[in-house]
C-alpha cells in the first residue's frame, strides 16, 4: 500500500471499479453482493490494486440499478446488510485495500422519503424546495431541458400540478442544491459513511448538480442524447461552490479521496474535467476525463488526448486515467475493428498503468472481457429498453465476471441477472492466471511495477514518440530514476531509433525477456509490443 509521506494512496495507487451486481454472487440469487466481494478480496489483493470503488449499494428500487437511492444510510438487501458492508470495510482494510463508495448527489430515487414528502403538497411543505418544481400548463414543459437518458427532463405531477426536474429517469428527481437545509441533510448522509471509515467517494454526474436559476433554455439540439450544448444544466458556478464545500467536509477526515464523474460532450472535455480539480487542493481530488475512452485505436489520437488532459491539470492537481466503465462499451471492443484485440488490450494495459495519473481498472478489463450481445428480452437497462433496437443500452458491459469454466463462469449458482458472455470457457480468471502471457498476468505484473517503481506512480511524463507511424513512447522520471515506455499500436514491426544513449534493459515487455539489454538508437519493436525500459 502506497501511503507514506508524499506518496498519497489515491495519487500513486491503482483503483479497481466493481459493478457489484455482476462481480460475485454469494447466495445464489443470480445477483452479485457484498459478501461476494468479500469472498473475492484475495483475488483483488492478488491483482495488486490499492482500492476498490463500488458502484452504489444503497437501498434502491433499482430503476437505474442503484443510481436511484431511496435511503443513503442503508444497504439494499440485494447486496446484503449494513453489517456486511462493515465487514467488507474491515476485511478490505486488513488486506491494505481501501474502499470507495459511489455517491449520487444530483438526484434521489422518487421513493426517497424526501421526495415523497416534497411531492405531497405544494404549500407549507418544508421539503418542497428540496427538489426542483416549476409551473407550466400540463403538456407545456417549463423549458427545453432534456433528460440525459432521453426525452424531456420534466415530469408533470398530477397531485400538485407542477413539474419536477429529472436529469435522468423520471424516477430520479433532481435535488435542489441551492437549498441549504437539503445540503446539510445530504452532507450528514455523506458523513455517516466517513465516520464508518470509508476511504472516499466517486461523485456521480457531479457537474450536473446545479442548474440555471432562471431555468433558461439550453440551445436547441435534436439528437439521440441531449449532452451537447447544455450550458444551463451543467457546470454552473454554484456547482463549483458546492464542490468546494464538499472538499471542506472531506478534509475533516484523513486520507479521503473524492473522484468526480464529469459528464460532457464531446466526450472528454479535459478543460472542464480538470476545472473540478479547482486549484488542485480546494475541490475534487481526482476527476474523470473520458477522452481516452473515445480515442479508438490510434496512437496519435491517444497522444493528443493525453497531452490535452495533462495540459489542463492544475499544478497541484493530479490526473486520473480511465479507459472503461459501466456506462460504455468495454475497452477491448473499442480497440478498432478486426483482429488482435487481445494484443491491443495488453498495449492498452501498459498505457493505462504507465501514464502519469491514477489508473482505474473496470472489473473484467484485466482479463479482456468483451461486451455481450444482449437479446431484446434480456435487456435490463431502462435506456436500452427505451431505445431498442437503435441503442441496446449499457447491459453489454455489465455482464457477470468470468471467474472460471464452471456453470455461469463461476459467478453464481443461480440464474445470472444478465447472461454470462459465452466466451467464458476460454476467457476467465482461472485459466488466465495459469497462462504467463495472459492479459491478467500483464495487468498483474504492470500493477506490481507501478507500485514498486517511483517513476511509474509518481514521476513526470515526457513524450518521446508522438504516435506517428503507430508508436507512442514516453519517459517517466522521478529524481534520478527514469523508465522509458514504448508502445506499438500496429501489427507491423517498427524500427525504433531514439537518440538517447546509455544502456537500457527490459524491465517489462509483452515479447522480450526481462533484463535483455537494448540499444534505443536502433532496435525492432515487435507487433503490438509494449516495452518498459530501465537503465
Ligand atoms: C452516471 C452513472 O454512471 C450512470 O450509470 C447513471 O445512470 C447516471 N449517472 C445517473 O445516476
Amino acid at each position: 500500500m502506497i501511503n507514506q509521506g508524499k506518496f498519497i494512496w489515491w495519487k500513486h495507487g491503482v483503483i479497481y471499479h466493481i459493478y457489484p451486481l455482476s462481480f460475485y454472487d454469494s447466495n445464489g440469487d443470480g445477483k452479485g453482493d457484498i459478501p461476494g466481494i468479500i469472498q473475492k478480496l484475495d483475488y483483488i489483493a492478488e491483482l495488486g490494486v490499492d482500492a476498490i470503488w463500488i458502484s452504489p449499494v444503497y437501498l434502491s428500487p433499482m430503476m437505474d440499478f442503484g443510481y436511484d437511492v431511496s435511503n443513503y444510510r442503508e444497504i439494499d438487501p440485494v447486496f446484503g446488510t449494513l453489517e456486511d458492508f462493515k465487514n467488507l470495510l474491515s476485511a478490505a482494510h486488513s488486506k491494505g485495500i481501501k474502499v470507495i463508495m459511489d455517491m449520487i448527489m444530483n438526484h434521489t430515487s422518487h421513493l426517497h422519503p424526501w421526495f415523497i414528502e416534497s411531492r405531497s403538497s405544494k404549500l407549507n411543505n418544508p421539503k418542497r424546495n428540496w427538489y426542483i418544481w416549476e409551473n407550466a400548463d400540463k403538456g407545456l414543459k417549463p423549458n427545453n431541458w432534456k433528460s440525459a437518458l432521453g426525452g424531456s427532463a420534466w415530469e408533470y405531477d398530477t397531485l400538485t400540478r407542477q413539474y419536477y426536474l429529472h436529469t435522468f429517469l423520471k424516477e430520479q428527481p433532481d435535488l435542489n442544491w441551492r437549498n441549504s437545509h437539503m445540503r446539510k441533510a445530504f452532507f450528514d448522509d455523506i458523513e455517516f459513511w466517513l465516520k464508518m471509515g470509508v476511504d472516499g467517494f466517486r461523485f456521480d454526474a457531479i457537474n450536473m448538480i446545479v442548474k440555471d436559476n432562471h431555468l433558461r433554455n439550453n440551445p436547441p439540439f435534436f439528437g439521440f442524447f441531449h449532452y451537447k450544448k447544455t450550458w444551463a444544466t451543467r457546470n454552473q458556478p454554484v456547482s463549483y461552490a458546492i464542490v468546494r464545500m464538499l472538499r471542506k467536509l472531506l478534509n475533516k477526515y484523513e486520507n479521503i479521496v473524492s473522484i468526480g464523474e464529469i459528464y460532457t460532450l464531446p466526450p472528454g472535455s479535459p478543460a472542464i474535467s480538470a476545472s473540478y480539480l479547482g486549484n488542485g487542493t480546494d475541490s475534487l481530488h481526482l476527476t474523470f476525463d473520458f477522452s481516452l475512452i473515445f480515442c479508438w485505436w490510434n496512437a496519435q489520437r491517444y497522444y493528443k488526448c493525453i497531452r490535452d488532459w495533462y495540459k489542463h491539470i492544475p499544478v497541484k492537481g493530479w490526473p486520473s486515467i480511465v479507459m472503461s466503465n459501466h456506462d460504455l462499451s468495454r475497452s477491448i471492443n473499442r480497440f478498432g475493428t478486426g483482429l488482435h484485440k487481445k494484443e491491443k488490450a495488453k498495449v492498452a494495459a501498459a498505457l493505462m498503468l504507465t501514464l502519469k495519473g491514477t489508473p482505474f481498472i473496470y472489473y473484467g478489463e484485466e482479463i479482456g472481457m468483451f461486451n455481450s450481445k444482449i437479446g431484446k428480452s434480456q435487456i435490463k437497462d431502462p435506456v436500452g429498453k427505451k431505445f431498442w433496437p437503435f441503442y441496446r443500452g449499457r447491459d453489454k458491459a455489465r455482464t457477470p465476471m468470468q471467474w472460471n469454466t464452471q456453470k455461469n463462469a463461476g459467478f453464481t449458482e443461480g440464474s445470472p441477472w444478465l447472461p454470462v458472455h459465452p466466451d467464458f470457457i476460454e476467457n476467465n480468471v482461472e485459466s488466465q492466471k495459469e497462462n504467463p502471457g495472459s492479459i491478467f498476468n500483464v495487468y498483474k505484473t504492470l500493477i506490481k511495477l507501478h507500485k514498486e517503481h517511483k517513476p511509474l506512480h509518481a514521476g513526470e511524463w515526457k513524450p518521446i514518440l508522438r504516435g506517428k507511424d503507430g508508436v507512442l513512447a514516453y519517459s517517466r522520471t522521478w529524481e534520478h530514476e527514469k523508465i522509458i515506455v514504448i508502445l506499438n499500436f500496429t501489427s507491423g514491426n517498427k524500427n525504433i531509433k531514439i537518440k538517447i544513449s546509455t544502456q537500457w534493459k527490459v524491465l517489462f515487455s509483452t515479447h522480450k525477456p526481462k533484463g535483455e539489454p537494448l540499444n534505443l538508437r536502433d532496435f525492432v519493436l515487435l507487433p503490438f509490443e509494449a516495452i518498459l525500459l530501465e537503465r
